[in-house]
This record gives C-alpha cells, sequence and structure tokens, in this order.
C-alpha cells in the first residue's frame, strides 16, 4: 500500500510479485485502506512504500494492518522516519535525498526494490528456473545503461516540448505494465506543469473515455510488452481515427504511419521496462512545465511530504 508515485509503483510490483512468485497481490490507496473494515490477518504480507516514509495515510495504514497481525516490509527512501520504524523489517531504495515535489527517481529507485524483492521470493520459493533468474538479474545490471541512452533523448525531447506547451487535455494510455507507467506520466504532468491529464488502461477508452477524443487530443501511448503491441496500436489507431496527436514511447518494432511521434527506448526484459520507458515522460513534464515558466521543483499546492491527511 501507498499514496501517489509509490502507488504506481506498487501496481509494477504486483505484476512482478505475481509473474515471478505466482503469489496474488492487491494494491490498496493506504488512505482507504486505513478508514474501511480490511481483511487482512496474521498470513498476510504488507508492503507499504513511501519515499519520505512520513506519509500520514500509509503509516496509519501500516499501524492498522500491524494491530490485525499482518507482517509489514517497509519500501522507504528517507533513513529513519517514521514509516521503517514502523514496519516490521525492510528495504531502503538509498536514491538519495529527492529534492523536487514530484518524485523522480524515488519511483525507479522503487521499482527496482521491487523487482529485486520479487527476484529474492522466487529464488526461494522456486518458481523460476535458475536460468531464467540469472538472465533477469543480468538484464536488471544494464538497466542503469539503458537509462543513460535515454537521457541522451534530452534535446529532443526539450524540442518536442515546445509542441505541447499550449495543450490543455493529455491522455496517457497503456496497457499491462504500461499502465502504472500511464498513471505516474499523467501524474508528473499534472503536477508540475498544471495541464489536465489522465492515465488509463488503453483497452478502457471504449468504455467512455473515448468520449473526450476530438481534432488535436493529445494522447500518449507507452508500448513495451511484445505480447501487447498489436493490441495496443489498435487502441492507439481508435483515438487516431478519431482526430487524436499521438505520440508514442515504445522499445518495439511499432508500425503505425499515423503516430505523429515516436520516442523510441532502450529494449529490455518486458517486467523491467518501466523503470527505462517513464524517463521519456519525466522529462516532458519538466520541460512543458520550464516551457510555461514554473517552478518544477515546488509546484502549487502541494508539499514534499504529506503529513497530514
Ligand atoms: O513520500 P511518499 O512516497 O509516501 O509520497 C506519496 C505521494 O504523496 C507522492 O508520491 C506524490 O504523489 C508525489 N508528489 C508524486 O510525484
Amino acid at each position: 500500500m501507498a499514496c501517489g508515485t509509490s502507488w504506481h509503483a506498487a501496481l509494477i510490483g504486483k505484476h512482478l510479485i505475481e509473474s515471478f512468485c505466482r503469489i496474488p497481490v492487491e494494491v490498496e490507496y493506504a488512505s482507504e485502506f486505513r478508514y474501511r473494515d480490511p481483511v487482512i490477518d496474521s498470513n498476510d504480507v504488507v508492503i507499504a512504500i513511501s519515499q519520505s516514509g512520513e506519509t500520514a495515510d500509509t503509516l496509519a495504514a501500516v499501524e492498522l494492518a500491524k494491530s490485525r497481525g499482518a507482517f509489514i516490509y517497509g519500501i522507504c527512501n528517507a533513513i529513519g522516519s517514521s514509516i521503517p520504524r514502523a514496519t516490521h523489517t525492510g528495504s531502503y531504495i538509498h536514491v538519495g535525498p529527492e529534492i523536487g515535489v514530484a518524485s523522480t527517481k524515488a519511483f525507479t529507485g522503487q521499482v527496482t526494490v521491487l523487482t529485486m524483492l520479487a527476484l529474492t521470493l522466487a529464488k526461494e520459493k522456486k518458481t523460476m528456473d535458475e536460468g531464467q533468474y540469472l538472465a533477469i538479474v543480468k538484464e536488471l545490471g544494464h538497466i542503469p545503461d539503458k537509462m543513460k541512452e535515454v537521457l541522451k533523448l534530452n534535446d529532443r525531447i526539450a524540442e518536442l516540448s515546445k509542441i505541447f506547451t499550449y495543450a490543455h487535455n493529455f491522455i496517457y494510455l497503456g496497457r499491462g505494465y504500461s499502465y502504472p507507467v500511464a498513471l505516474e506520466g499523467a501524474l508528473k504532468l499534472k503536477e508540475i506543469s498544471y495541464i489536465h491529464a489522465e492515465g488509463y488502461p488503453a483497452a478502457e477508452m471504449k468504455h467512455g473515455p473515448i468520449a473526450l477524443i476530438e481534432k488535436g487530443t493529445t494522447v500518449i501511448g507507452t508500448i513495451t510488452d511484445p505480447a501487447l503491441v498489436d493490441k495496443s496500436v489498435s487502441n492507439l489507431k481508435e483515438v487516431i481515427t478519431r482526430g487524436a496527436k499521438v505520440l508514442v514511447v515504445t522499445n518495439r518494432d511499432v508500425r503505425a504511419s499515423d503516430i505523429d511521434t515516436l520516442i523510441r527506448v532502450p529494449e529490455t526484459h518486458p517486467l523491467l521496462a518501466p523503470a527505462v520507458s517513464i524517463l521519456p515522460y519525466q522529462l516532458l513534464s519538466y520541460y512543458i512545465a520550464k516551457q510555461n515558466g514554473l517552478d518544477v521543483d515546488k509546484p502549487r499546492n502541494l508539499a514534499k511530504s504529506v503529513t497530514v491527511e
């Protein structure tokens, strides 16, 4: 359980733990969990994720789960903060102090630690064969270089951001583990640029949100799962035919002539892709906010640690 960006990392953690370890995982907003009567007991493990380790809702949810007998594992950044002290055990993500209000390196750090946790559990539970385990561990070691490759796109994304400076609405789409990336991309944009943005699972568009699409609506798609390339492209075609301007971040050979902008990121193991595919969105939000003369470190109405309800 978690809030905000940490909650998005938790959604990726669910994919990782379910896929690698075959253990069912529920992802909870801490603020919702704490005010209902959750079915939780001493057979449950709660993973509480928080950059600051001080988020009031997450701390209260930890206390509630603990009082019901659950075992609590914290994944935090701020050393010695309240949540790590309230948990039974855990891991620090060790990404160093995060100063800007928008969570960036904390997100990639949380996803990395969740990957390591899922791999360790899978090894213990023998739900993954040795070869597969070693291949993913090795690939995880390549992720920093792949992230550096994406950072080389900095100038291109800065240039691209100029096109979007006056956009009013963004829809971020993704399927599978690209869905949390869509949510996180949208959150980054809204919190530092004050532009309305929403993230949706791409196939949900036809159940309502597609009504929002009109000529010029900006749609951002993430496509990194080889099993979902065709499905995702067909979801994007549905918005393209209704006039959307589409930007796609992908590490696959996506062929759709009507996509306005394609940002190619390095290929990796599908479940490791979010740490790479989120970076263009962090940069895009940063540059759009800067173009609009906004303070990217201290966006209005927000605090770095939400220590009140
Ligand atoms: O410190 P935490 O990770 O517990 O904070 C949770 C949210 O308040 C935080 O992720 C928030 O959503 C960020 N400003 C997003 O960038």
